[in-house]
């Protein structure tokens, strides 16, 4: 794992971006995961102005996101589907055929889960798959005591997760209570993984995830077995690490973040 702690959210969202369209223009076919939630609207608007602006193409992409909420069919304007509409495929051009979400609204859910894994087998899995982190140290709805190999299911939603993204809701109590999530075994199957997290509110969760020992109660931990896994924060979200002077040293001197680091060419 590496950790990159950069001065806001804007610069950290601005390194994501970056990173997401370099891997782009590297392999156009690129399977890309998608995460929704606050953090992530900022990335996403970057994407659609590097589009506008720089012609970044994302014509022959294939996107899985994470996850849906049970019982909201796409239309809903609470469902992940519309939130990826609303933030990105339509900014972009994208091939809507070619993006992925769960039906949250599937007659047979457990059939849904299981023909979401097979899709993404089929595309050839996931090359990058982008991640935010939840209060409970969720990725995806992989709330607490989600064993470390689990698969695409509906995961009951916690207190914790329904107090964080209730009053995204305009009537708090219709927020569902389960979700469709990828499992902590199929993000961990992703090619390379990047988590973002921004803020003094996820601040305690990340050093958690980061520096604390692996454990299905914070599923964000199982990310310290994945080969390929960058976590990039802001230095609020980064105040409660203890490495965080070795974390500056790598990304100061890697030959790999050199076109990343302030100052450097633009390498979207
Ligand atoms: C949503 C998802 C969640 C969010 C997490 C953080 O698709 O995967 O794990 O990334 O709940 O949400 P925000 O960014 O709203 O704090």
């Amino acid at each position: 794992m590496e950790v990159i702690i950069q001065s806001t959210p804007a610069a950290a969202a601005e390194l994501l971006a970056r990173l997401i369209a370099h891997d782009l223009r590297a392999q156009p076919r690129l399977v890309l995961g998608l995460a929704t939630g606050r953090t992530m609207e900022s990335v996403y608007d970057r994407l659609a102005r590097m589009h506008r602006e720089d012609g970044l193409s994302f014509a022959g992409t294939r996107t899985f996101n994470l996850d849906e909420y049970v019982g909201l069919p796409a239309s809903d304007p609470h469902s992940y589907r519309h939130y990826m509409q609303e933030h990105l495929f339509r900014h972009v051009d994208v091939d809507v055929r070619n993006t992925h979400l769960p039906h949250g609204d599937a007659p047979d859910l457990d059939a849904e889960c299981r023909r979401y894994e097979e899709l993404i087998q089929q595309c050839g899995g996931i090359d990058l798959q982008l991640l935010g982190i939840g209060q409970t140290g969720h990725i995806g709805f992989n709330e607490p005591l989600s064993a470390l190999r689990s698969r695409t299911r509906v995961k009951a939603l916690s207190p914790v997760t329904i107090a964080q993204n209730s009053p995204l809701f305009a009537d708090p109590a219709k927020m569902p209570r389960r979700a469709i999530t990828m499992g902590v075994g199929t993000i961990l199957e992703a090619r390379r993984v990047v988590l973002l997290a921004t803020g003094t509110g996820k601040a305690e969760i990340i050093a958690k995830a980061v520096e604390g020992p692996i454990t299905s109660m914070i599923s964000a931990t199982a990310l310290q077995m994945h080969a390929r896994c960058t976590v990039i924060v802001d230095e609020a979200a980064a105040a409660k690490l203890q490495g965080v002077d070795y974390y500056r040293w790598i990304f100061a001197n890697e030959p790999e973040w050199e076109p990343y680091r302030c100052g450097s060419a633009h390498v979207g």
